[in-house]
């Protein structure tokens, strides 16, 4: 059997692209980003989402008529054949299995904070390696409980930033003390464009939706609206959880904090209860991005065994309707990463800074492409302004991979390389 099941209405679906954008980005690199760019980070935030939207509308308008599973590898199949979709899909689903071994050793950093044992490399390791084991599991069971179990962890981490926003905007507003506001660009334009490229990581995620399509009850209609509400729900939380932060801390102070909206709430109110759930939602959130994660990567690797470009194998569908080979591929290669990297996953995350803005080309490039081969597909959403956004979304990667250090172009390079060699090796032997 290769059929998956249509499990995912709207709102599950739209959890699946929230559980895999809020984040580490939010949690974490906030405090960076506002140590680079001062209170104009707020500012970031807007335009990190705004390139982020460019090709976040690509992919709504190309999920509204392509309901295969596989999101950009199928888009970049139909668009520029076999061989560069399995380059992109060769790149996705690496850059599906890196980020969760990465998040997997973040859930084990905030593990031990929180429970209070030393952060020793060890203890990381065996965190980050058990963890997406028993995500994998659950994984295995069906995608109602997986995405029932996102569902909790997306109310749980959403809740979390509501309340700050709440109670740290209160307090903002009944002190009116703006005084942390100004100056508002410390560091300058420049300062708050680097604060905005730390921040783009903040929004990746919301293509895991249309990864899914094949899951989702009625795609045509509710992919592409699950793409934009997601995006829209988690950019709204993002400026306001900015705007408060910022408002409540330094951003000297900010900057250095590795618990950056624990330390903001902490200003505004004392109660331990409150504090602790804020801090607990990281886990949450750590949690859900691996777990979509590892249902993106499953899904790419899926949507490419079953056009044969992979081993067929990961195109088969257990009686549960999941993939389950491709599920304990990703599940294993995300915990091997982790065991066998030692906690040491620098050289490894460049390859995902290299694959988000050559994925995020292709599906620009693949919308130009099919806007022109496919003109009659009946499209239930199209992009504004076409063709300026996709152009702009183009150039905007272009403009990110400028921004790409020499670590992440050899790690890309290398990882396409070894790609290329598995695509020649893999059509040769159907030749035979
Ligand atoms: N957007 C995801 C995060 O912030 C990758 O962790």
């Amino acid at each position: 059997m290769t059929e998956l099941t249509r499990s995912l209405g709207l709102w599950t679906a739209t959890g699946i692209g929230i559980g895999a954008i809020i984040g580490t980005g939010i949690f974490v690199l906030i405090g960076v980003a506002a140590g680079l760019a001062g209170p104009s980070v707020i500012l970031s935030f807007l335009v990190a989402g705004s390139v982020a939207l460019l090709s976040g509308l690509s992919a709504a308008e190309l999920s509204s008529f392509i309901t295969e599973a596989g999101a950009s590898y199928i888009y970049t199949t139909k668009a520029f054949g076999a061989f560069a979709g399995f380059i992109v899909g060769w790149m996705k689903s690496f850059d599906y299995i890196i980020g969760a071994s990465a998040v997997s050793l973040g859930f084990a950093a905030y593990l031990a904070y929180f429970v209070g044992i030393s952060p020793a490399n060890t203890t990381l390791v065996a965190i980050g390696t058990i963890w997406p084991l028993f995500l994998m599991l659950l994984n295995l069971k069906g995608m109602k409980e997986a995405s029932g179990a996102n569902n909790v962890l997306v109310i749980l981490k959403v809740s979390a930033l509501v309340l700050l926003i709440a109670i740290g905007g209160y307090h903002i507003l009944f002190h009116g003390d703006y005084s942390y506001y100004s100056p508002f660009f410390p560091n300058g334009i420049r300062g708050m464009l680097t604060g905005a490229s730390i921040i783009f990581f903040a929004f990746i995620g919301f293509n895991t939706v249309a990864m899914v399509a094949e899951e989702v009850k009625d795609p045509e209609r509710n992919v592409h609206r699950a793409i934009i509400l997601s995006f829209a729900i988690c950019t709204l939380l993002y400026i306001g959880v900015a705007i408060v932060a910022v408002g409540l801390v330094d951003w000297q102070t900010l900057g250095t904090s590795k618990a950056p909206l624990e330390l903001a709430l902490g200003i505004a109110t004392d109660n331990p209860f409150l504090l602790k759930f804020v801090a607990v939602s990281a886990l949450f959130a750590t949690t859900s991005v691996i777990l979509s994660s590892m249902i993106g990567a499953s899904r790419a690797l899926f949507a490419m065994a079953r056009k044969g470009v992979i081993p067929p194998v990961l195109a088969k569908v257990s009686s549960r309707g999941i993939p389950s080979a491709a599920v304990i591929l990703s599940g294993v290669v995300i915990s091997l990463i982790v065991l066998l990297t030692n906690a040491d996953l620098e050289w490894l995350a460049s390859i995902f800074n290299f694959g988000t803005p050559l994925t995020f080309f292709f599906i620009n490039a693949s919308l130009l492409q099919l806007r022109r081969t496919m003109p009659d597909a009946n499209r239930r959403f199209s992009v504004p302004l076409y063709p300026y956004t996709p152009v702009l979304g183009l150039a905007s990667c272009i403009a990110l991979a400028l921004f790409l250090n020499i670590n992440a172009i050899i790690a890309g390079a290398g990882w396409i390389s070894v790609g290329v060699l598995a695509y020649v090796i893999n059509s040769r032997q159907e030749e035979k």
